[in-house]
This record gives structure tokens, sequence and C-alpha cells, in this order.
């Protein structure tokens, strides 16, 4: 597989792309100090419900060949960490795609490797893993692909090909980060509800909980969002929160899912990220800090 890609993060969304890509066009990246078995199986729920076995190797680093790009498809605050820890073992051209949600991370990822291409992506792709070995791909979506810097941009179309082979839909944009954004305010609205209220996303809109904070949010969301530069109010924000949640009515997102399993959440990278962006400008952010804070508080990331 001399053009194959890797993926870095074997969760629920990097599984999917794996699954989707042909067969050996991707390979899980082996973490430094980890010893894998040699692939790694599971099983795919398709979105017309049939279940195929995949199996796709692990590589260990640095790959016999030059990677088409690497998918870091870690949790947030994993993505630093996990690509310094594999950077000198990646070649220079490798493109870094991170699909990471929230904001911060990509930044920070942007800011360590300036001259390698760093290109971010953002997916309303379906993903879940109900159990270890079971992805099922639970809703079609959109990843729209764009680069983060200068290096970024050279290796953009190469990288937006290279993902056209999964089938799944991908449309490059020249303005990634309104993009996050728009991610970012579905998830500030709906996670944080559905982890502190342990409920689907469409059962949050109801509760008091939801119904005293939400303008907070979004109304702290909107300043910030008008003071770099993209236009919107609160209202919209909002609106546009309560149709994913009612598309999504059923779901249990990632941050409700984090806590029910113990594990750290996202939430520095959502609410904590608006309030730290706001407190940095002289804004205030009280109530994406209180929600903040109280998912810390049930949660052990502190
Ligand atoms: O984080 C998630 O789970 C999803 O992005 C969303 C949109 C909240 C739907 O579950």
């Amino acid at each position: 597989m001399a053009s194959g890609g890797l993926i870095l993060g074997a969760g629920s969304l990097g599984r999917l792309w794996a699954a989707c890509l042909p067969p050996g066009a991707a390979a899980f990246v082996s973490r430094p100090g980890q010893s894998p078995s040699l692939y790694c199986e599971y099983r795919l729920q398709t979105l017309q419900g049939s279940s195929v076995n995949v199996s796709v190797p692990w590589q260990s680093l640095p790959a016999p060949y030059t990677p088409a790009a690497l998918l870091v498809a870690t949790k947030a605050m994993h993505a630093l960490p996990a690509l310094k820890g594999i950077s000198e073992s990646l070649p220079k051209s490798t493109p870094i795609v991170l699909f990471q949600n929230g904001l911060g991370s990509q930044q920070a990822v942007a800011e360590a490797f300036p001259k390698r291409p760093v290109i971010a992506a953002t997916t309303t792709e379906g993903a879940n893993r109900p159990q270890p070995d079971v992805v099922v791909h639970a809703g079609r979506g959109t990843t729209w692909v764009g680069s983060l810097n200068a290096a970024g941009n050279e290796a953009l179309t190469p990288v937006v090909e290279f993902l056209f082979n999964s089938g799944l839909q991908v449309e490059a944009t020249a303005d990634i980060t309104l993009r996050l954004w728009q991610k970012l305010v579905i998830n500030a609205g709906i996670n944080p509800f559905t982890a502190l209220l342990d409920c689907p996303n469409g059962q949050i809109l109801k509760q008091p909980l939801y119904l005293k904070h939400i303008d907070g949010v979004c109304e702290e969301l909107a300043r910030l969002m008008n003071h770099e530069g993209m236009l919107t109010n609160a209202s919209r924000l909002r609106a546009d929160i309560e149709v994913v949640a009612r598309a999504t009515t059923h779901n249990t997102s990632s941050m409700r899912s984090d806590v029910q399993n113990g594990r750290a959440t996202e939430i520095d990278f959502i609410n904590g990220y608006v309030a730290h962006r706001c407190e940095a400008l002289n804004l205030a952010a009280p109530v994406n800090r209180m929600l903040t804070e109280q998912v810390h508080s049930i949660t052990n990331n502190h």
C-alpha cells in the first residue's frame, strides 16, 4: 500500500474511516510502547443494517512507505501528546488531518508543527461503538476538510482525493474555522446538558437546567463569534442547536457516553474553550464557565 493512509485513534470515528476506505488503504498507528496484535478486527454495522467484518492492520512507525495522510481520530485532549509521541517517525511531508471536536486542540497542533501540512476536518457522520468490537454507522453526513496552515493548503487536494476513496461525502472548504465553530456551537448547546442530565439529546429540550441556561450559552457564544468576525446572534444559534437535538433525539452524545464510561470528556475544548477565550478577551462567560465546572465535577478530568 504505497499510498495508504494511517489512522491514529481506533475509536468509533477512526474505525468508521478505516472500514469505509478500501481494504489495504488504511492502517492504524500503533502507539510507541504498545504492542497490539497484527490486526484490529471488528464488525461494522452499515447504514443499510448489514454487518461487515473488518480487519485493519496495526502499523508501527516509521512505516515502510510514505503515508498519504495521517488521520488523527483521538479525543481532543490526546491529539497533541499523541502526535508529539510519533512525529519523529512520520515523514515531514505527511499531511496531519485533525478530526477533533471543539476548538483549541487543532490550533495547538498547528502551532507545534508549523512546517508540516496541518488540515482540520469536521464531520456530521454518525458513528458509535455500543460494544468494543462493533461500530455502528448511525447516520450519513458530510465531512468538511480545510487547511490550517500554508503547507496544508498545498496538501488539501490530495488529502480530499484520498478521503474520497471511502465513499463518504467529503467537501473541501476554504474556511474550516467557520465549520469548526458551527460544530462547536452544536456541541456546546447539547453535550454538557446531556452529560449533566444523563439523558439522550432530544430530552434536554424540556429540562429546567437547559431552559434556564441555553440562552446564556448562546449569548456568550454569539458575542465571542462576533468578536472573532463571524456575524451571528444568540437566537439563531439556539435554533441551530435545537434542530440537531431534535434530529438526533434518541442519540447519546459523545460527552454523556464519556461520563457513563468513566472517560475524560472534551468539555475543555467545547464550553471550556468558549469560557477561556471570552475571559482572555475580557468578555464575560459565566454560563459556559459554570457548565464546564459542573461537567468537571461529575468526572475526574480536572
Ligand atoms: O458529540 C456528539 O455526540 C455529537 O456531535 C452531537 C451533535 C451532540 C450529536 O450526538
